[in-house]
């Protein structure tokens, strides 16, 4: 089977910022693939072609529709082969010439073909060609948003603070996707009622998870950890350190704290409550504080890399090599193409980490990442808050795997 048609347009994520979505054909069956955009991103990243504002995509579709179509056209539908040829019609490092989300466009839709071709679902389409143990992934799901996710919210105001952590994540023990989503709604909704009594309505951040504003940095994981209690689940974080980093410092709430001081206040976090992962504790660059922390929070404890490792092969291997993480996120558009990213995760588990499939803060409503999880066998699936629906809608793709997963194994 052959790709016949390619095209690329404007769609709008869950920010409303313009973004790429890519369609293909072979003969009849058609697929579309919607790439999302990071805020927080690490430096490291490959590049996200924008237009000269900073924000329009008609340059990466370009890309797509100028450079990449005419030499995709006639292919057959063999994934790694269309992967390898984008990677050299582009020919940079970090995706610069094409753009790394009219790339990943393209390297999803051509996925989702061949799955289609084959008539299997997407998920059993890559544990397939990856020789890997598809495996329903644990629901890291993020409830309340700070750091960039809340942007909106003063700094400062009246003795209450944005929360300088990015993400507070609730993670249910379960196995199943169904238990463990139905455990999180409920939570979700007492959390709802909670803040709602305290501080009336509160915002929802950009990951759909709640926004409030508060006294001390204890409070949030607090007030969680009083919700979850009896429900068997873990807490979670993302600090997406970087973003609350600046000359030496980090600054919470308005106070400074070194990267000792810091990792003080993260292993007090971990020992008063049932964290199970702490993401980007420290800014990108600080390696040597992530091993630090790998070497001093007890064993389970998982020290996950995003910023400081950006899905990128070689960044997973230095920084496994300097047991500066032992878990790590996953998210396609960070690197460019599926096969890197079987690569990052294939390198991962080799060196003994979990791995966390990741959808971005800026999303759309395409469901691949979920797939993704569970095809490569990650321990984890990030899909920020249901309330959103651009979240939502990759829950309940997992929800349908968790049946079709019945039928294959
Ligand atoms: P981003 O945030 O998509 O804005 O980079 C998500 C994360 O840091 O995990
Ligand atoms: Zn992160």
């Amino acid at each position: 089977m052959k790709i016949t048609q390619c095209s690329a347009k404007e769609i709008f994520d869950s920010r409303g910022v313009p973004t790429i979505e890519v369609k293909l054909f072979s003969g009849d069956i058609s697929v579309v693939a919607g790439v999302p955009s990071g805020k927080s991103t690490g430096s490291k990243e490959a590049l996200e072609k924008r237009d000269s504002d900073g924000r329009g995509i008609t340059k990466a579709i370009a890309s797509v529709e100028d450079v990449i179509s005419p030499e995709i056209i006639g292919k057959n539908v063999t994934p790694d082969v269309v992967d390898r040829l984008l990677l050299e019609l582009d020919g940079t490092e970090n995706k610069s010439n094409l753009g790394a989300n009219a790339i990943l466009g393209v390297s999803i839709a051509v996925t989702k073909l061949a799955a289609a071709v084959e008539g299997v679902p997407v998920w059993k389409f890559i544990a397939d060609t990856n020789s890997a143990n598809a495996r329903l992934p644990k629901l890291f799901m993020n409830i309340i948003n700070g750091g960039a996710h809340s942007d909106f919210q003063p700094n400062s105001e009246a003795g209450r603070f944005r929360l300088p952590f990015q993400e507070y994540m609730i993670v249910p023990k379960d196995e199943l996707v169904s238990v463990s989503y139905k455990k999180a709604q409920k939570i979700i909704n007492i959390l709802g009622v909670r803040l709602k009594e305290r501080f009336g309505e509160v915002p929802l951040g950009d990951e759909g998870g709640y926004s409030p504003v508060f006294e001390s940095v204890e409070e949030p994981f607090a007030l969680l950890d009083d919700i979850i209690s009896g429900e068997d689940m873990f807490l979670a974080i993302d600090a997406a350190a970087t973003e609350f980093y600046k000359d030496g410092k980090y600054n919470l709430l308005n106070k400074e704290y070194s990267s000792l001081e810091l990792l003080g206040l993260y292993k007090k976090l971990t020992e008063e409550f049932e964290l199970l992962s702490i993401e980007d504790p420290f800014e990108e660059s600080d390696a040597e504080s992530f091993s630090n922390l790998v070497g001093g929070v007890s064993g389970g404890v998982l020290v996950v890399g995003d910023d400081l490792t950006v899905t990128n092969p070689s960044l997973i291997t230095e920084m496994a090599e300097k047991k500066a993480a032992n878990a790590v996120i996953i998210k396609p558009n960070q690197i460019g193409t599926l096969l890197e990213v079987y690569e990052a995760v294939t390198l991962a588990h080799g060196y003994g980490w979990k791995t966390i499939a990741s959808h971005r803060s800026g999303e759309t409503l395409d469901t691949f990442i979920s797939d993704l999880a569970v095809g490569v066998g990650a321990y984890g699936i990030k899909a920020g808050s249901p309330l959103q629906k651009e979240r939502e809608v990759k829950y309940h793709r997992l929800l349908e795997i968790e049946q079709e997963f019945k039928k294959y194994n």
